[in-house]
Parts: structure tokens; sequence; C-alpha cells
């Protein structure tokens, strides 16, 4: 496998779930970090958590970690995130971005009853959110230049393919985020940079398992009856694949959707 070891990512979204298990496994793989979210307190935990990941085979000195809190929301605050991780670490060699939400009324009101506030609130944080902070970070690849391979994943959902009944803003954002992902992979391909995207399915993190208490039977329904595999996935498995995109042996992979979503659309 063409090692990531040494390299710089920045992650967002990294205080939970699948940013966490991404930064996580990123950590073991000897990758350099810069990782962000809205939540101070959560982010210092995961920074601790992420420290103690044992190193894969080959890697012998603990890679650096550095953390800022950044409401992705602000593009002032993004710039300065990936400025300062130019300065802390030295270089920008890929980036996940993942920080992401699921509006209040997801399962229960229909775009008639959609508030202008859950469609900002929604849209300003998955699709707006990941364009600062990709605009921020092709930006400083490209002044950084020399040549050597880059690439960026963003957070995109089985709803940015397909519809989703009672769940409108948050599927227009992810479909929003393969527009833009597959937009920015055409105008920077010539820099050797690559733009994918991910779209998980039904995966196992505290934003699915807020909405279980909720709406159990729908999601349920989804994993039980309109999947392949028939449960949920682990959010490392979806940070393992984050890690092929960003890593050289994905390396004719760009303007791609990859599905991780155990058979649901297929
Ligand atoms: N879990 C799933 O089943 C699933 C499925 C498809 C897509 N996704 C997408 O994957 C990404 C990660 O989701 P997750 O399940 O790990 O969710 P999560 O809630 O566990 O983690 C999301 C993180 O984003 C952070 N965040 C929220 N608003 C932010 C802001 N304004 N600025 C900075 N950080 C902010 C949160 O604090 C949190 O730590 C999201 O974009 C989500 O839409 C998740």
């Amino acid at each position: 496998m063409a090692s990531l070891k040494g390299r710089v990512v920045a992650v967002s979204g990294a205080a939970s779930g699948i940013g966490k298990a991404t930064a996580k496994h990123l950590f073991s793989l000897g990758v350099n970090l810069s990782l962000t979210d809205n939540r101070k307190e959560a982010l210092d935990a995961a920074v601790e958590e992420i420290k103690t990941q044992p190193l894969a085979e080959g890697v012998s000195a603990a890679p650096k970690v550095f953390a800022r809190v950044t409401d992705v929301r602000s593009s002032a605050e993004v710039n300065a995130w990936i400025d300062e991780t130019v300065k802390e670490l030295g270089g920008l060699d890929g980036a996940a971005n993942l920080a992401g939400v699921v509006g209040k009324h997801i399962g229960k009101h229909d775009v008639t009853e959609l508030s202008d506030e859950e469609w900002a609130f929604v849209n300003d944080i998955n699709l707006t959110g990941v364009f600062y902070a990709m605009r921020a970070q092709l930006q400083a690849m490209k002044k950084i230049g020399g040549g050597t391979p880059r690439s960026i994943v963003n957070a995109a959902s089985t709803a940015g393919i397909s519809g989703n009944a009672k769940n409108a803003s948050y599927s227009a954002a992810k479909h929003g985020v393969v527009g833009l992902t597959r937009s920015a992979a055409k105008e920077v391909g010539r820099d050797n940079i690559r733009v994918n995207c991910v779209a998980p399915g039904v995966i196992d993190t505290p934003m699915v398992q807020t909405l279980f208490k909720e709406m159990a039977d729908g999601i349920e329904k989804i994993v039980q009856e309109g999947q392949a595999l028939g449960r949920r996935a682990n959010p490392t498995e979806v940070g393992k694949t984050i890690a092929f995109l960003l890593g050289e042996d994905s390396s004719f992979v760009t303007g791609s959707i990859v599905t991780i979503d155990g058979g649901q659309i297929c």
C-alpha cells in the first residue's frame, strides 16, 4: 500500500463520528494531522484519544497533531485554520471535510413545512462549510505548489445521490457537495490535486445514534430492507476508504462519488 506517512492532512468534524475515526486511522498511519471542530471540549478530548492510537507497522514515530476550533460557517475562521495548518505542519497534502449536521425536523417536515432557519442551518454547515474549507485548502495547495500529488475528500451522503423525503435540506446540501466536488476536480486535476467525495449510508456515529432515538423504525427499515449487508457500519470503515482516497493507491480516482453504504444504492 502506498504510504501516507509524514504527509499533512486536515480533517474537519474531528471531534466525533467519521471525522474522529478517520483521524485515528490516519494517525496510526503516521500522518501529521490538523484537526478542527466547533466544539472545543469534544475536540480536546478527541485529540487525546487520537494520540493514544497504536502506530501501524513501519511507523516508528508518532505524527504531529495540531488542533484548532473552527466554525465552518465562517470563511475567516476556516481560512485561519488552513493558514495555521501550513505554518504549524509545514504544508498541506490532503484534507477530509467531514463536519456536518442533520436538521432538527428530519423525518418530520416535508418541503412545504421546511423553515428558512432549518434550510439555512443545514446548508450553511454541510454545503457552504465544505466550500469554504475546500477553497482555502486548494488555495494553500496551489500556493505551496511543487507538483506533489494531493487529494481532498468531501462528505456527501447517499442522500446526495437520491432524494430523501422529509430530509430535503440535507439531501439538497449533499447533492451540492457532489456538484462542488466534481467541478473542483475538473479545475485542479492539472495541478496534480484530486477531489472526491464519499457517500456514506447508515454509519454508527453519534449523528445516527441521535436519529435512532427519534426515528428508529425508519433507519432500521433502510438497514434491514434497503441494503445488501443488512447492518450499520463502524465509522472506521468509512475512515479507511477516506484514507484510500487520500493516498496514491487511488491515483486515477478523481471527481468520484464513492458510496460506502453496504449496498444501499446498487
Ligand atoms: N453517520 C452517517 O450515517 C452519515 C451518513 C452519510 C453522511 N454522513 C456525513 O458524514 C459527516 C460526518 O458525520 P458523522 O456521522 O460523523 O456526524 P457526527 O455528528 O458524529 O460528527 C460531526 C461533527 O461535525 C461537527 N460540526 C457540526 N457543525 C460544525 C460547524 N459549524 N463547524 C465545525 N464543525 C461542526 C460536530 O461538532 C461533530 O463533531 C457529515 O458530513 C455527515 O453528514 C454521515
